[in-house]
Protein backbone atom coordinates (compact mmCIF):
# COMPACT_ATOMS: atom_id res chain seq x y z
CA UNK A 1 0.00 0.00 0.00
CA UNK A 2 1.43 3.77 -0.98
CA UNK A 3 1.47 5.80 1.85
CA UNK A 4 -0.68 9.00 1.24
CA UNK A 5 1.93 12.19 1.53
CA UNK A 6 0.23 14.88 3.78
CA UNK A 7 0.59 18.37 1.65
CA UNK A 8 -0.68 20.62 3.94
CA UNK A 9 1.26 20.48 7.45
CA UNK A 10 -0.07 19.42 10.79
CA UNK A 11 2.56 18.99 13.23
CA UNK A 12 -0.12 16.14 14.95
CA UNK A 13 -0.24 14.34 11.67
CA UNK A 14 2.48 11.74 10.74
CA UNK A 15 4.11 13.33 7.77
CA UNK A 16 3.11 9.52 5.67
CA UNK A 17 -0.29 8.22 6.38
CA UNK A 18 -0.93 4.77 5.42
CA UNK A 19 -4.54 5.40 6.94
CA UNK A 20 -7.41 7.40 5.64
CA UNK A 21 -7.33 10.68 7.87
CA UNK A 22 -10.67 10.21 9.65
CA UNK A 23 -9.85 6.48 10.70
CA UNK A 24 -6.44 7.70 11.54
CA UNK A 25 -8.32 10.50 14.19
CA UNK A 26 -9.98 7.96 15.67
CA UNK A 27 -7.71 5.52 16.15
CA UNK A 28 -5.68 7.80 17.80
CA UNK A 29 -7.78 8.39 20.68
CA UNK A 30 -6.97 5.19 21.99
CA UNK A 31 -4.43 3.60 24.34
CA UNK A 32 -1.77 0.96 22.54
CA UNK A 33 1.06 -0.73 23.49
CA UNK A 34 4.37 0.32 21.99
CA UNK A 35 7.07 -1.71 23.64
CA UNK A 36 8.04 -3.99 26.64
CA UNK A 37 9.21 -2.00 29.75
CA UNK A 38 11.95 -4.03 30.80
CA UNK A 39 13.63 -3.08 27.18
CA UNK A 40 13.81 0.68 27.76
CA UNK A 41 16.96 2.29 28.45
CA UNK A 42 18.80 5.74 28.60
CA UNK A 43 19.50 5.05 25.12
CA UNK A 44 16.60 5.72 22.42
CA UNK A 45 14.95 3.66 20.87
CA UNK A 46 12.51 4.32 17.39
CA UNK A 47 9.24 2.56 16.84
CA UNK A 48 5.88 3.88 14.69
CA UNK A 49 2.53 3.82 16.56
CA UNK A 50 -0.13 4.39 13.83
CA UNK A 51 2.68 5.96 11.07
CA UNK A 52 4.04 7.93 13.99
CA UNK A 53 7.48 7.37 14.43
CA UNK A 54 8.35 7.56 17.99
CA UNK A 55 11.63 7.63 19.88
CA UNK A 56 11.59 6.36 23.56
CA UNK A 57 14.76 6.67 26.40
CA UNK A 58 15.16 7.06 29.72
CA UNK A 59 16.48 9.81 32.31
CA UNK A 60 16.90 7.34 35.75
CA UNK A 61 13.24 6.11 35.96
CA UNK A 62 11.20 8.61 33.98
CA UNK A 63 10.52 7.42 30.74
CA UNK A 64 9.90 9.60 27.47
CA UNK A 65 8.00 8.82 24.75
CA UNK A 66 8.21 11.56 22.33
CA UNK A 67 8.29 12.02 18.45
CA UNK A 68 11.43 10.63 16.97
CA UNK A 69 12.22 14.03 14.94
CA UNK A 70 14.43 16.51 16.19
CA UNK A 71 12.46 19.88 16.17
CA UNK A 72 15.28 21.96 14.74
CA UNK A 73 15.78 19.69 11.21
CA UNK A 74 13.94 16.77 11.56
CA UNK A 75 16.40 14.36 11.82
CA UNK A 76 15.56 10.95 14.50
CA UNK A 77 16.48 11.50 17.87
CA UNK A 78 16.64 7.85 17.67
CA UNK A 79 20.31 8.07 15.32
CA UNK A 80 21.62 9.96 18.65
CA UNK A 81 23.11 8.61 22.16
CA UNK A 82 22.34 9.56 25.32
CA UNK A 83 25.56 11.44 27.26
CA UNK A 84 23.65 11.17 31.01
CA UNK A 85 21.83 14.44 30.84
CA UNK A 86 20.25 13.98 27.77
CA UNK A 87 19.73 12.46 23.88
CA UNK A 88 22.04 14.09 21.61
CA UNK A 89 21.12 14.39 17.98
CA UNK A 90 23.28 13.55 15.58
CA UNK A 91 22.99 16.50 13.07
CA UNK A 92 23.85 20.06 15.37
CA UNK A 93 24.36 18.26 18.87
CA UNK A 94 20.68 19.51 20.65
CA UNK A 95 20.45 17.84 23.60
CA UNK A 96 17.10 16.51 25.35
CA UNK A 97 16.84 15.50 28.60
CA UNK A 98 13.76 15.09 31.19
CA UNK A 99 10.59 15.30 29.83
CA UNK A 100 11.85 16.12 26.13
CA UNK A 101 13.18 19.71 26.67
CA UNK A 102 16.15 20.84 25.14
CA UNK A 103 18.90 21.60 27.32
CA UNK A 104 21.62 22.32 25.62
CA UNK A 105 22.11 24.17 21.51
CA UNK A 106 25.70 23.96 20.90
CA UNK A 107 25.67 26.19 18.51
CA UNK A 108 24.45 29.24 20.86
CA UNK A 109 25.45 28.45 24.43
CA UNK A 110 24.44 31.78 25.60
CA UNK A 111 21.20 31.99 24.17
CA UNK A 112 17.96 31.28 26.20
CA UNK A 113 16.28 27.78 24.82
CA UNK A 114 12.83 28.69 23.63
CA UNK A 115 10.43 26.10 23.84
CA UNK A 116 10.13 25.69 20.38
CA UNK A 117 13.05 23.14 20.82
CA UNK A 118 11.62 21.22 22.94
CA UNK A 119 10.63 17.76 21.76
CA UNK A 120 6.69 17.12 20.93
CA UNK A 121 6.01 14.20 24.13
CA UNK A 122 3.22 11.49 24.28
CA UNK A 123 1.02 10.16 26.83
CA UNK A 124 2.11 6.92 28.30
CA UNK A 125 1.98 4.74 30.84
CA UNK A 126 3.05 1.36 32.19
CA UNK A 127 0.87 -1.87 32.67
CA UNK A 128 1.15 -5.44 32.29
CA UNK A 129 4.94 -4.91 31.33
CA UNK A 130 4.21 -3.12 28.58
CA UNK A 131 4.55 0.68 27.63
CA UNK A 132 0.94 2.03 26.76
CA UNK A 133 0.65 5.19 24.62
CA UNK A 134 -1.94 7.23 23.17
CA UNK A 135 -1.12 10.21 20.64
CA UNK A 136 -4.17 11.90 21.40
CA UNK A 137 -4.73 11.84 25.16
CA UNK A 138 -3.66 14.45 26.83
CA UNK A 139 -0.55 14.05 29.23
CA UNK A 140 -1.22 13.04 32.99
CA UNK A 141 -5.07 12.24 31.91
CA UNK A 142 -6.64 9.01 32.90
CA UNK A 143 -5.23 6.50 30.60
CA UNK A 144 -8.07 3.71 28.99
CA UNK A 145 -5.98 1.02 29.38
CA UNK A 146 -7.57 -2.90 28.44
CA UNK A 147 -8.41 -4.95 31.91
CA UNK A 148 -6.54 -8.17 32.02
CA UNK A 149 -8.42 -10.60 34.18
CA UNK A 150 -6.53 -12.12 37.02
CA UNK A 151 -3.11 -9.71 36.28
CA UNK A 152 -2.79 -8.18 39.87
CA UNK A 153 -3.90 -11.87 41.99
CA UNK A 154 -1.18 -13.38 43.67
CA UNK A 155 -1.57 -16.76 42.92
CA UNK A 156 -0.63 -15.91 39.62
CA UNK A 157 2.48 -15.21 37.65
CA UNK A 158 2.55 -12.46 35.15
CA UNK A 159 4.62 -13.36 31.82
CA UNK A 160 5.85 -10.62 28.94
CA UNK A 161 6.43 -12.22 25.75
CA UNK A 162 8.66 -10.94 23.23
CA UNK A 163 6.96 -9.31 20.95
CA UNK A 164 6.08 -10.63 17.52
CA UNK A 165 5.92 -8.22 14.10
CA UNK A 166 3.70 -8.99 11.94
CA UNK A 167 3.36 -7.57 8.14
CA UNK A 168 -0.92 -7.49 8.08
CA UNK A 169 -3.27 -5.26 9.61
CA UNK A 170 -3.80 -5.14 13.06
CA UNK A 171 -7.83 -5.51 12.80
CA UNK A 172 -7.25 -8.73 10.55
CA UNK A 173 -4.53 -10.21 13.29
CA UNK A 174 -7.19 -9.27 16.03
CA UNK A 175 -9.73 -11.26 14.70
CA UNK A 176 -7.98 -14.20 13.93
CA UNK A 177 -7.16 -14.41 17.88
CA UNK A 178 -11.46 -14.28 18.42
CA UNK A 179 -11.65 -16.92 15.50
CA UNK A 180 -12.51 -20.06 16.77
CA UNK A 181 -13.37 -22.28 13.63
CA UNK A 182 -9.39 -22.10 12.77
CA UNK A 183 -8.04 -24.45 15.23
CA UNK A 184 -8.24 -27.79 13.40
CA UNK A 185 -6.74 -26.18 10.57
CA UNK A 186 -4.26 -23.84 11.32
CA UNK A 187 -3.09 -25.41 14.95
CA UNK A 188 -2.90 -28.87 14.78
CA UNK A 189 1.01 -29.09 15.98
CA UNK A 190 0.19 -26.87 19.31
CA UNK A 191 -3.20 -26.78 20.64
CA UNK A 192 -5.88 -27.44 18.20
CA UNK A 193 -7.26 -31.17 16.90
CA UNK A 194 -6.86 -31.86 13.59
CA UNK A 195 -10.13 -34.41 14.42
CA UNK A 196 -12.28 -32.03 16.53
CA UNK A 197 -13.43 -29.12 14.19
CA UNK A 198 -16.73 -28.25 14.63
CA UNK A 199 -17.78 -25.44 16.59
CA UNK A 200 -20.46 -25.68 18.94
CA UNK A 201 -22.68 -22.54 19.16
CA UNK A 202 -21.98 -19.68 21.63
CA UNK A 203 -22.97 -16.59 22.72
CA UNK A 204 -21.40 -13.01 22.51
CA UNK A 205 -22.34 -10.20 24.48
CA UNK A 206 -21.85 -6.25 24.22
CA UNK A 207 -19.70 -5.20 26.84
CA UNK A 208 -18.99 -1.33 27.79
CA UNK A 209 -15.49 -1.73 25.33
CA UNK A 210 -16.42 -4.10 22.99
CA UNK A 211 -18.43 -7.80 23.63
CA UNK A 212 -17.26 -10.64 25.40
CA UNK A 213 -17.96 -14.71 24.31
CA UNK A 214 -18.40 -17.51 25.94
CA UNK A 215 -16.83 -20.70 23.76
CA UNK A 216 -17.51 -23.90 25.56
CA UNK A 217 -15.93 -27.30 23.55
CA UNK A 218 -14.05 -29.86 23.81
CA UNK A 219 -11.06 -28.77 21.98
CA UNK A 220 -8.31 -28.97 24.30
CA UNK A 221 -4.36 -29.77 23.93
CA UNK A 222 -2.04 -27.80 25.95
CA UNK A 223 0.97 -29.71 25.41
CA UNK A 224 3.48 -27.93 27.72
CA UNK A 225 3.58 -28.47 31.45
CA UNK A 226 0.93 -29.44 34.11
CA UNK A 227 -2.20 -29.36 31.70
CA UNK A 228 -1.34 -31.88 29.07
CA UNK A 229 -3.17 -34.65 30.89
CA UNK A 230 -5.84 -34.76 27.79
CA UNK A 231 -8.87 -36.39 29.81
CA UNK A 232 -12.01 -37.66 27.34
CA UNK A 233 -15.61 -35.71 27.49
CA UNK A 234 -14.26 -32.43 29.65
CA UNK A 235 -15.39 -29.00 28.51
CA UNK A 236 -12.97 -26.29 28.16
CA UNK A 237 -14.25 -23.04 28.48
CA UNK A 238 -12.72 -20.11 26.74
CA UNK A 239 -13.70 -16.61 27.30
CA UNK A 240 -12.73 -14.27 25.18
CA UNK A 241 -13.43 -10.38 26.11
CA UNK A 242 -12.54 -8.05 23.10
CA UNK A 243 -11.91 -4.33 23.58
CA UNK A 244 -11.85 -1.99 20.65
CA UNK A 245 -10.28 -1.64 18.36
CA UNK A 246 -7.50 -3.86 18.45
CA UNK A 247 -7.14 -5.68 22.22
CA UNK A 248 -8.59 -8.72 23.66
CA UNK A 249 -8.36 -11.13 25.81
CA UNK A 250 -8.77 -14.98 26.47
CA UNK A 251 -9.16 -16.26 30.03
CA UNK A 252 -9.11 -20.27 29.19
CA UNK A 253 -10.92 -22.39 32.21
CA UNK A 254 -8.59 -25.85 32.17
CA UNK A 255 -10.19 -29.26 33.21
CA UNK A 256 -8.79 -29.12 36.65
CA UNK A 257 -9.38 -25.05 37.72
CA UNK A 258 -6.42 -24.02 37.00
CA UNK A 259 -6.66 -20.80 34.24
CA UNK A 260 -4.41 -19.04 31.86
CA UNK A 261 -4.91 -15.46 30.78
CA UNK A 262 -3.68 -14.57 27.46
CA UNK A 263 -3.90 -10.67 26.22
CA UNK A 264 -3.07 -10.36 22.33
CA UNK A 265 -2.58 -6.72 21.77
CA UNK A 266 -2.29 -5.64 18.46
CA UNK A 267 -0.68 -2.28 18.12
CA UNK A 268 -1.33 -0.86 14.49
CA UNK A 269 2.30 0.33 13.60
CA UNK A 270 0.82 1.49 10.43
CA UNK A 271 -2.28 0.01 8.06
CA UNK A 272 0.06 -3.09 7.30
CA UNK A 273 2.77 -3.66 10.01
CA UNK A 274 1.49 -4.65 13.23
CA UNK A 275 3.64 -5.64 16.73
CA UNK A 276 1.69 -7.84 18.50
CA UNK A 277 1.90 -8.19 22.66
CA UNK A 278 1.08 -10.97 24.44
CA UNK A 279 0.93 -10.38 28.21
CA UNK A 280 0.10 -13.82 29.72
CA UNK A 281 -1.13 -14.78 34.06
CA UNK A 282 -1.61 -18.23 34.80
CA UNK A 283 -1.83 -20.38 38.39
CA UNK A 284 -0.03 -23.25 37.14
CA UNK A 285 3.24 -24.68 35.96
CA UNK A 286 4.56 -21.17 37.85
CA UNK A 287 7.99 -23.15 38.41
CA UNK A 288 8.35 -24.28 34.75
CA UNK A 289 11.23 -21.93 32.29
CA UNK A 290 9.19 -18.87 30.84
CA UNK A 291 10.92 -19.30 27.86
CA UNK A 292 9.04 -22.46 27.47
CA UNK A 293 5.75 -20.24 27.81
CA UNK A 294 7.66 -17.71 24.91
CA UNK A 295 8.50 -20.74 22.70
CA UNK A 296 4.97 -22.08 23.13
CA UNK A 297 3.07 -18.67 22.51
CA UNK A 298 5.59 -18.26 19.34
CA UNK A 299 4.92 -21.58 17.54
CA UNK A 300 0.92 -20.49 18.03
CA UNK A 301 1.70 -17.00 16.63
CA UNK A 302 3.62 -17.99 13.66
CA UNK A 303 1.15 -20.32 12.73
CA UNK A 304 -1.17 -18.04 12.25
CA UNK A 305 1.19 -15.67 10.19
CA UNK A 306 0.60 -17.82 7.07
CA UNK A 307 -2.57 -16.79 7.43
CA UNK A 308 -2.72 -13.49 8.01
CA UNK A 309 0.26 -12.24 6.12
CA UNK A 310 -1.46 -13.52 2.95
CA UNK A 311 -5.27 -12.69 3.25
CA UNK A 312 -6.98 -10.71 0.79
CA UNK A 313 -7.85 -8.18 1.06
CA UNK A 314 -5.48 -6.71 3.46
CA UNK A 315 -7.99 -4.47 5.14
CA UNK A 316 -10.83 -5.78 7.26
CA UNK A 317 -13.98 -5.26 5.34
CA UNK A 318 -16.41 -3.84 7.91
CA UNK A 319 -18.95 -3.97 5.56
CA UNK A 320 -20.79 -7.79 5.67
CA UNK A 321 -21.58 -8.10 2.38
CA UNK A 322 -18.14 -8.05 0.94
CA UNK A 323 -16.86 -11.59 2.45
CA UNK A 324 -19.29 -15.46 3.27
CA UNK A 325 -19.86 -15.86 6.99
CA UNK A 326 -20.86 -18.93 8.83
CA UNK A 327 -22.36 -19.26 12.64
CA UNK A 328 -18.95 -20.04 14.08
CA UNK A 329 -18.07 -16.19 12.65
CA UNK A 330 -20.17 -15.15 15.35
CA UNK A 331 -17.61 -13.16 16.93
CA UNK A 332 -16.45 -11.95 14.04
CA UNK A 333 -19.21 -10.47 12.56
CA UNK A 334 -19.88 -8.71 15.87
CA UNK A 335 -16.56 -7.59 15.73
CA UNK A 336 -16.53 -5.80 12.49
CA UNK A 337 -20.18 -4.43 13.56
CA UNK A 338 -19.14 -2.91 16.55
CA UNK A 339 -15.86 -1.33 14.70
CA UNK A 340 -18.29 -0.07 11.67
CA UNK A 341 -20.70 1.48 14.60
CA UNK A 342 -17.40 3.52 15.81
CA UNK A 343 -17.19 5.63 12.80
CA UNK A 344 -14.60 2.99 10.37
CA UNK A 345 -14.09 2.99 7.13
CA UNK A 346 -16.78 0.40 5.48
CA UNK A 347 -13.66 -1.14 4.02
CA UNK A 348 -11.16 -0.67 7.13
CA UNK A 349 -7.79 0.04 6.69
CA UNK A 350 -7.90 0.18 3.00
S1 LIG B 1 18.54 18.62 13.35
FE1 LIG B 1 18.79 18.07 15.39
S2 LIG B 1 20.18 19.53 16.09
FE2 LIG B 1 19.77 20.19 14.10
FE1 LIG C 1 -4.66 -18.80 15.57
Amino acid sequence: MNSKTIRTFDPDLPIHLTFEEQDWHILAEYWYPIALVRDLTEQPTSTLLLDMPLVMYKMGDEIIVAKDACPHRGVPLSLGKNDGQGVVCRYHGLRFGHEGKCNRIPAHPEHKISERFNLKTYAHVERYGLLWCSLKAKIGSIPHIPDMPHWDEMEFQQLVCPPVDIQCFAGRQLEGFIDVAHFAWVHPDTFGDPDDAEVPDYKTTETANGFSADYISSVGRYPIGEVQRGEAGFQWLRHFEVHLPFTATLTIHFPHGTRQVIMNAASPMSARQTRLFAPICRDYDKDLPVEDAYAFNLKIFEEDRLIVENQKPEYLPLDLSIEAHFPADRSSSMYRKLLRKKGFSPLFAA
